[in-house]
């Protein structure tokens, strides 16, 4: 029988390869994003409870009235987003399933979707799925700054989808409003989508305020606005997730979402909605806690040769490593991962056309004493090969 794949060119995401080579040298992973410390225990607490209480048969497809409504409660306090949740809100299993979903509903064959680089990795491929084709276009460091000139050159009859994401990974920029401002001129008068990839929202740091397209008067019409409890409650492996749009989107996003998911575990929705009635303004501590465990990152990095580029928001640091050598970021992340047992993430996978950088990826949801930990090792494998170089 021959096989012919849809995805004939994805291979391992670059997170498994350093992922396996992590493991094979015994590496700390800092580079993935996923946190190493416990749970709120009133998190685990409520989630318990409303198994223990049988809360655990095929939940409403939409998602359980309570967390719905308290998503919506949620985008009003932090955001001053009003939203019905009925009409307007659907959970999802992680973000990851709402960009897929949305990407399913509005795609069709033949269709361009425009892709900021670096984009996250699940982007393309469900867009080859649905039968679209991306579009590209760099957003370059240090600064990761839109070029709207390219924006509106590379504009077309069948570009469909427009993909943004803020707070930005892997950049760890946040977009103003200005940058809303210009997209929506560019857009303005064209049948072109949104979607929005949000789920960095309670991370942003120094003082700002995240900018959520859905906040954008003009813009929120033609958005799917895409969220992670996974990165807000600290619980990645729950994939717990929602997407918010006007109704006419939401009704096209749920056709998909039936038969996709159908619906997101019980007990999970029905348990983080009840912590959420308990403390509701938990999202709001996010950022003081991450902006202090990104100071003490860079702090402990300070003068080691891996100089950090200012992080906006995210729970990422990027690590300009130019001082210590001129080795490209894929080699220089392997050797790395061997010679001071430390895993990162190289900046270039994220491109489709890999630009010359030497930046590495480092996630600060970690315990303070894995930072240190990691720190450490970092330093010491800068002062062995400067100590080696001048041998
Ligand atoms: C930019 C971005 N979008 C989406 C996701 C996926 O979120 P989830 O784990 O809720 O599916 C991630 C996770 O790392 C992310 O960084």
């Amino acid at each position: 029988m021959s096989m012919r794949s849809k995805l004939p060119d994805v291979g391992t995401t670059i997170f498994s390869v350093i992922s396996r080579r992590a493991i094979e040298f015994d590496a700390m992973n800092v580079g993935q994003g996923f946190p190493d410390f416990p749970i709120d225990p009133l998190l685990a607490q409520c989630v318990t409870e409303a198994m223990a209480q049988g809360q655990n048969q095929y939940a409403q497809g939409d998602g359980v009235p309570e967390l719905r409504e308290a998503i919506a409660a949620k985008l009003a306090d932090a955001h001053g987003i009003m939203v019905d949740p009925r009409a307007s809100i659907t959970v999802t299993c992680g973000a990851t399933e709402a960009l897929f979903s949305t990407i399913q509903a509005m795609v069709h064959p033949g269709d361009e979707v425009l892709v900021f680089d670096p984009a996250y990795d699940s982007y393309e491929p469900a867009v080859r799925l649905a039968g679209g084709r991306c579009i590209r276009i760099p957003l370059l460091p240090p600064s990761f700054a839109f070029d709207f000139d390219r924006v509106r050159a590379a504009l077309t009859e069948r570009t469909r989808l427009v993909i943004v994401n803020t707070p930005h990974n892997p950049a760890c920029v946040a977009h103003d409003r200005s940058v809303l401002d210009t997209l929506a001129e560019v857009l303005r008068g064209r049948d072109i989508w949104i979607l929005s990839d949000e789920v960095y929202e309670h991370t942003v740091f120094d003082g700002r305020a995240h900018t959520s397209v859905l906040a954008h008067p003009e813009l929120r019409e033609r958005t799917f606005a895409v969220f992670s409890f996974g990165k807000t409650l600290h619980v990645t492996g729950w994939r717990v997730g929602y997407c918010v749009a006007t109704p006419p989107l939401m009704a096209e996003f749920r056709k998909v979402h039936q038969f996709n998911t159908f619906s997101i575990a019980t007990p999970l929705q029905r348990g983080i909605a009840r912590y959420l009635k308990q403390r509701p303004a938990s999202w709001s501590e996010l950022a003081g806690f991450f902006q202090r465990k990104r100071d003490l990152l860079t702090t402990l990095l300070e003068g080691s040769g891996f100089r950090p580029l200012p992080t906006q928001g995210t729970y990422f640091q990027l690590l300009d490593y130019s001082e210590l050598t001129d080795q490209d970021d894929v080699g220089f992340s392997d050797r790395l991962i061997r010679e001071a047992g430390v895993a990162l993430i190289p900046l270039s996978p994220f491109y489709r056309e890999r630009p010359d950088t030497r930046l590495l990826r480092i996630c600060f949801a970690k315990r303070d004493e894995t930072l240190e930990a990691a720190a450490q090792r970092l330093r010491e494998f800068a002062l062995r090969s400067a100590a080696s170089a001048l041998a």
